[in-house]
């Protein structure tokens, strides 16, 4: 497999410099979308190449591109922003799938020797289980089947059983060509082994899941590239791979967990902590929108930290407003976020970024955290796990070791949200328990609404 410099090929390398320029610049806010559609336009370059190298009837090409580019325009502008992750699942699934077709034809028909077979066997099987993998994480993220872990006596075991069949099949497929009964085993061991790996994991821990065979689509595609000599898949998806592996890391150090953690221990089923662990001592002392009003218009140096209850109460246009009104009252205000804030990488950035808040106003746990003693009001809009002080001082905590926002060194905290239940990790916070925390109860947009109207009172 080479590249060439016959038209085809040259719109082959063409398209792969436009994945990686439009993945770097996908690494920043500011120049993400133009990165998006720069490896769009790779993509359109590679379909191109594709058609002349396979000489494909260009009516079929045609047909396929409108059909499938009308489903993903429209899927793309019609899902709400919370249900992201599920719209990736599928995303992954499919590449997953549209991979496993491709060793699957190769391992039938177009075979050439063992190093082949071996590469296109492997790809079934990666394909597989990110698409089956893929369905299980849509159908926990979307509530359509139970989010809790689904854990059963010898579960770890039958996996490995299964996995082990699965290579067998793999080598059979491979030693003994021409076998479609073996290949069909293949599939479909394959397929079982994705559902068994996804459905021991929790609906939470769902995104890392996403993120993680994500990576797994891509490796299917790079496989199935080599299988069939394509250059650009083989970039594409190792592209895809490196990434998927990346983000899957960074999202398990934000959330001090391991992989295999997130993998293997059932977070998020029967037997997921709820409500242990947490200092609890203390009173819980609310507070009302007027005086949360007198309080903020006092500060001069704030920070607003949003959670997954924002995304909630899609409270982000009102809490872009209450920024506006604090700055024309003579503060500084920073958006604190966190890693992990909310359910899926980038969850708060793009929500805020929709209610049109600078870039320049974000700011990480770790830029803040320093002179956090300087801060007058620390706002906390529907996040509770993220910024839990037991994570840093409570060494019983579950959530134990994962980096927080430290507010709880401001001056003084208000937390919004509807009630005293715990967030995500299902543990209790004592942070709401200090004598420098306040509770504003209630919907985070009906809150927010009622400040900014004394404000603009
Ligand atoms: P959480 O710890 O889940 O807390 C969210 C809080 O929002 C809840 O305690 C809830 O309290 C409140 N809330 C819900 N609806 C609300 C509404 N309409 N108005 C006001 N408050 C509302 O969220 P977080 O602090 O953002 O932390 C994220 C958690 O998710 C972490 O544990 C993280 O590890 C996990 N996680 C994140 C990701 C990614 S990539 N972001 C992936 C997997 C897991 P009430 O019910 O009392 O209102």
């Amino acid at each position: 497999m080479s590249f060439d410099f016959t038209p085809a090929g040259t719109l082959q390398i063409v398209a792969c410099i436009l994945f990686i320029v439009g993945l770097k610049m996908m690494g920043r806010p500011t120049s993400a979308r133009a990165g998006n559609a720069v490896s769009a336009a790779g993509m359109l370059l590679a379909v191109l190449a594709a058609v002349f190298t396979t000489g494909i009837s260009w009516p079929i090409v045609i047909v396929a591109s409108i059909v499938g580019g009308a489903a993903g325009g429209v899927l793309a502008v019609k899902v709400r922003m919370t249900a992201m992750p599920e719209l990736v699942a599928v995303f992954n699934g499919l590449g997953g799938l549209a991979s496993m077709a491709i060793g699957v034809i190769e391992l039938r028909l177009e075979a050439t020797g063992a190093v082949n077979a071996s590469i296109a066997a492997a790809a079934v099987i990666v394909g597989g289980v990110a698409f089956t993998g893929s369905l299980v994480a849509f159908a926990k993220l979307g509530g359509h089947m139970t989010q809790k872990a689904m854990t059963f006596p010898g579960q770890l075991a039958t996996t490995a059983v299964v996995t082990l069949l699965t290579i067998v099949a793999a080598v059979l497929a491979v030693a003994i060509e021409a076998s479609d009964l073996v290949v069909v085993a293949l599939g479909v061991l394959s397929l079982v082994v994705g559902v068994l790996a996804v459905v021991r994991i929790g609906g939470g821990d769902m995104p890392v899941v996403v993120s993680l065979l994500n990576s797994y689509s891509g490796v299917a595609a790079a496989l199935a590239g080599l299988a069939i000599g394509s250059p650009v898949l083989v970039v594409a998806g190792t592209l895809v791979g490196a990434a998927g592996l990346m983000l899957t890391q960074v999202m398990c150090k934000a959330m001090n967990r391991s992989l295999g953690n997130v993998l293997f221990a059932g977070f998020g089923g029967a037997t997921a902590t709820t409500g242990g662990g947490g200092t609890t001592e203390g009173t819980v002392r609310p507070i009302s929108a007027s005086d949360t009003y007198i309080l903020l218009e006092a500060a001069r140096e704030i920070v607003i930290v949003p959670g997954y209850g924002m995304a909630v109460a899609r409270a982000q246009h009102v809490v872009k407003e209450l920024a506006v009104l604090l700055e024309a009252n003579g503060a500084r205000v920073r958006f604190v976020i966190h890693p992990v804030a909310g359910r899926m990488p980038g969850h708060m950035n793009v929500l805020l970024a929709e209610a049109g808040v600078p870039y320049e106003q974000l700011a990480e746990p770790h830029d803040v955290n320093p002179s956090m003693e300087a801060v007058d009001v620390a706002l906390v809009i529907g996040a509770n796990d993220i910024v839990n002080p037991d994570a840093k001082d409570e060494p019983s905590s579950p959530l134990y070791g994962m980096p927080i926002v430290e507010i709880n060194r401001a001056s003084n905290v208000i937390v919004l949200k509807r009630s005293m239940n715990t967030g995500f990790a299902g543990v209790q916070n004592s942070l709401f328990f200090r004598p420098n925390t306040r509770m504003l109860f209630g919907d985070a947009k009906e809150s927010i609404g009622a400040v900014n109207a004394e404000f603009e009172d």
